[in-house]
């Protein structure tokens, strides 16, 4: 083999669309996205949130046509977070069936039955006056209080009822709780909701990435969550966490956020052989858009390569406030 003429020519696989696309390793669906949305009560106009392009706190009205939007360009599902009027330190709301998140996971059952997944977010941030995604304990010597992980389980399992209740077809136990799938798998089979499936945010890192979400929900969270979710230093403890939520009864591992965390998705799909899950957060959109709103990349090809990149690193299922544009991006090709 001479210098001049190779005998391995990889770049005849990439001669033209036809030829790139019978040998594409990955192909990411329509049906594999999951759409995040925002729901706040007594909201009377659709409200934008900074940084994300088109995602809006919804009122019921706007929901509505955000679900007939997601129905028509075929999406996998929908991934519900409420925002009520009232907060409290025990985020009562959460178990209110009359509820913001509770109310509206009933109508878009309704809207759109069996056609999609209607996932409800099991966590308390929404509903807490702290915004902590759980209850907090007593006051140490110094006057601190910590995220009560026991107590939060139990409010946990009577979310989750409620939750089911409603009509939600699976939760997404997102509030880094050691035994959260455990104790919501235990309260659903005990209601009778042995079908209610449980998306597991098993690896969720405590990332400055979800700064945008912080104000589509209106968090009132002063201080930080590193007592309960990651140190984004770690992997290994991602294995560790996926492994119990593996044991306790999840049925899909969620990884979070996405894209900064190639390699902890990589490592979910060959610790388990559960589906994964990957979230591309608030902050990691913002970047993307704001950069291509400056002209500095261009949009949407960024977009599909992003979607690209968390599929190839081993989620078959993705959360992205995307979805819907991709979707339809993805039809097109
Ligand atoms: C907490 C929760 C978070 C997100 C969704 N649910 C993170 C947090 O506030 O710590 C972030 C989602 C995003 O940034 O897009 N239950």
């Amino acid at each position: 083999m001479s210098i001049s003429s190779p005998n391995q020519r990889p770049r005849r696989l990439r001669t033209n669309q036809a030829i790139r696309n019978l040998v594409s390793e990955t192909q990411v669906r329509a049906e594999q996205l999951i759409l995040p949305l925002f729901v706040r009560e007594g909201l009377t106009e659709p409200k934008p949130i900074k940084g994300l392009p088109g995602v809006v706190q919804h009122t019921e009205g706007s929901l509505r046509i955000e679900m007939e939007r997601a129905l028509a360009a075929g999406i996998g599902g929908v991934m519900v977070f409420g925002i009520p009027n009232k907060r409290d330190p025990q985020g009562s709301e959460a178990l209110n069936p009359n509820g913001v998140l509770s109310k509206a996971i009933r109508d878009i059952r309704a809207q759109v039955g069996d056609r999609m997944v209607v996932i409800a977010d099991l966590c308390l941030d929404e509903f807490t006056s702290h915004g902590h995604c759980g209850v907090l304990g007593s006051p140490d010597a110094h006057g601190n209080c910590e995220v009560d992980n026991d107590a939060t389980l139990e409010i946990y399992g009577r979310m989750a009822v409620v939750l089911a209740e409603a009509g939600a077809h699976m939760l997404g136990a997102s509030g880094m709780m050691d035994g959260q799938v455990g104790a919501t798998r235990a309260a659903l089979d005990a209601a009778g909701y042995k079908d209610v499936s449980i998306l597991a945010y098993a690896a969720k890192y405590a990332s400055a990435f979800y700064g945008p979400f912080r104000e589509a929900v209106e968090s009132e969270l002063d201080g930080d969550r590193k007592s309960y979710q990651q140190d984004p230093r770690n992997s290994r403890e991602s294995a560790r966490e996926i492994k119990l939520d593996a044991a306790e009864g999840a049925d899909i591992i969620m990884v979070k956020p996405a894209l900064a965390y190639l390699d902890i998705i990589k490592l979910a799909s060959e610790t388990v052989d559960l589906p994964i899950a990957s979230y591309i957060v608030s902050g990691e959109m913002a970047m993307i858009e704001a950069a291509a709103a400056q002209g500095l990349i261009n949009r949407e090809p960024a977009i599909l390569e992003a979607l690209a990149s968390v599929n190839r690193a081993g989620a078959g299922i993705i959360c992205t406030y995307w979805a819907i544009e991709a979707a339809e991006l993805l039809a097109k090709r």
